[in-house]
């Protein structure tokens, strides 16, 4: 039998712990699947004498990450340590550099520094693995570099933050304040370090960058991604959308249209009949529409220690096979740059509450102004609270949800700025663009 796959990780937090774990618990399986075998050589992490409840010491200890990626002792380096600068960027250069196959969960990473990092693991013709990148278990990559290979995509779309559903969804059934949802979801260890990355949508953006490129075959370009966080949805946002059929999401969308590539991560309406909408707390879901096949939905763990090592041990697996596919796709060469499609030219449902004067005329001045625009208004509704009489309603003011038909973004913002100019409303419109699936 070949001999066994040494292997090198730096990073034992809670992903590197549970791949340990993991290697040990999947031994014989891993054996008989790989047709040999898969060993944890050595490590590196920021402090030796940390408990983390898996045995190292059999394992020989590196303090350096950078030292790690270069030694003999390895035949694959797995980067856990995060981060789209050092150590991780020089560790995984220098492991590449040196002929050494790559694993990596690191998105931000990839997100800055994918296609170099590739053109340098395509120059030493090793394999540079990433599927924990995205949807942590869901096994995310691989169908659209290797399942749909053959396949034109059209849309890829998806819930890629465990930490915003997780909120989004204690807020929608537990009727929770954001900020004990945001605790919760830390406490779990399913928010990044720092949780503004997360509820800010940077981090969906980051990984809807690795899938634009997969889908689309063009350069990893996290600039091109229009994003906008949570952190403005409302209770009253979620109750509306109840009432109205949707659920809220943070999605993120990539989709092809005649001005180019579409991308874009914000909190987004989606009918609560659709396979998306049920996908709740941390649970992560992508849907792929590709042509000449009806959309195909993934759903799965996407955040937490065991589900990231899952995809990472599935990537050290495909190393000791051999199996190596182009890290996007096909040939860096091949990857064209994006042609973005301006979000100003984004067509769409849109969702819009609006805190308006209760006096007569109000609502025929806003549907004025948005007739102005060509927009369609599917619903119009005056919610006055179930209550009675809220302080603002006893202020002069109530709150209006406006459903509109398919119209431009530009449009709403034009609308929107000219409302405001009217003095008929109160403070910022909300706004949710609707997502048709
Ligand atoms: N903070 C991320 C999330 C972890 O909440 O989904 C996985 O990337």
């Amino acid at each position: 039998m070949t001999k066994p796959l040494r292997v090198g990780v730096a990073g034992i937090g809670t992903v590197g712990a549970a791949l340990i774990a993991q290697v040990a618990a999947q031994r014989a399986q891993l054996t008989a699947r790989c047709g040999r075998g898969i060993e944890i050589v050595a490590v590196s992490a920021r402090s030796k004498n940390k408990n983390r409840g898996v045995d190292l010491k059999k394992m020989k200890w590196f303090s350096d990450p950078v030292e790690l990626a270069g030694d003999d002792s390895i035949d694959v380096f797995v980067e856990l340590m995060g981060g789209s600068g050092d150590p991780a960027k020089t560790a995984v250069e220098f492991a590449l550099a040196s002929g050494k196959s790559v694993v990596t969960a690191n998105k931000a990473l990839l997100a800055k520094h994918g296609v170099k990092l590739a053109q340098l693991a395509e120059k030493s013709g090793v394999a540079l693995n990433y599927e924990a990148a995205v949807g942590a278990a869901i096994p995310v990559i691989k169908t659209l570099r290797e399942g749909l290979a053959g396949n034109s995509i059209d849309r890829i779309y998806g819930i890629l933050n465990g930490t915003c559903n997780y909120i989004l969804t204690r807020m929608e059934q537990e009727k929770l304040s954001f900020a004990d949802c945001l605790k919760q979801a830390q406490d779990l260890g399913y928010a990044e370090a720092n949780p503004a990355f997360d509820i800010e949508g940077h981090d969906t953006a980051q990984k809807l960058s690795l899938l634009a490129s997969l889908a689309f075959g063009t350069k990893v370009d996290q600039s091109a991604i229009y994003v906008e966080g949570i952190t403005s949805i409302a209770a009253a946002d979620l109750a509306a959308a109840d009432e109205l059929g949707y659920r809220v999401k943070l999605l993120g969308v990539a989709v092809k249209t005649p001005q180019g590539i579409e991308q874009r991560v914000h909190p987004t309406m989606v009918r609560k009949d659709s396979s998306i909408a049920q996908v709740m707390g941390v649970t992560n879901a992508v849907t792929i529409d590709a042509e000449g096949i009806n959309p195909i939905t993934l759903v799965g763990p996407g955040a937490g220690g065991a589900a990231t090592a899952s995809a990472v041990l599935s990537d050290i697996a495909d190393v000791a096979r051999g199996v190596k596919a182009p890290p996007f796709g096909r040939p860096t060469a091949q990857l064209t740059s994006v042609r973005k499609a301006p979000m100003q030219r984004h067509e769409g449902g849109y969702y819009i509450r609006l805190q308006a004067r209760d006096k007569p005329g109000t609502a025929a001045s806003i549907a004025t102004r948005l007739a102005e625009q060509e927009i369609s208004l599917e619903s119009i509704v005056q919610r006055h609270p179930k209550d009675g009489p809220s302080a603002d309603t006893a202020k002069g003011s109530v709150p209006v949800i406006l459903i509109t038909y398919a119209t431009s973004e530009d449009g709403v913002r034009k609308a929107l700025a000219a409302v405001g100019r009217d003095k008929v409303i109160s403070g910022r419109p909300q706004v949710i663009r609707i997502e048709k699936n």
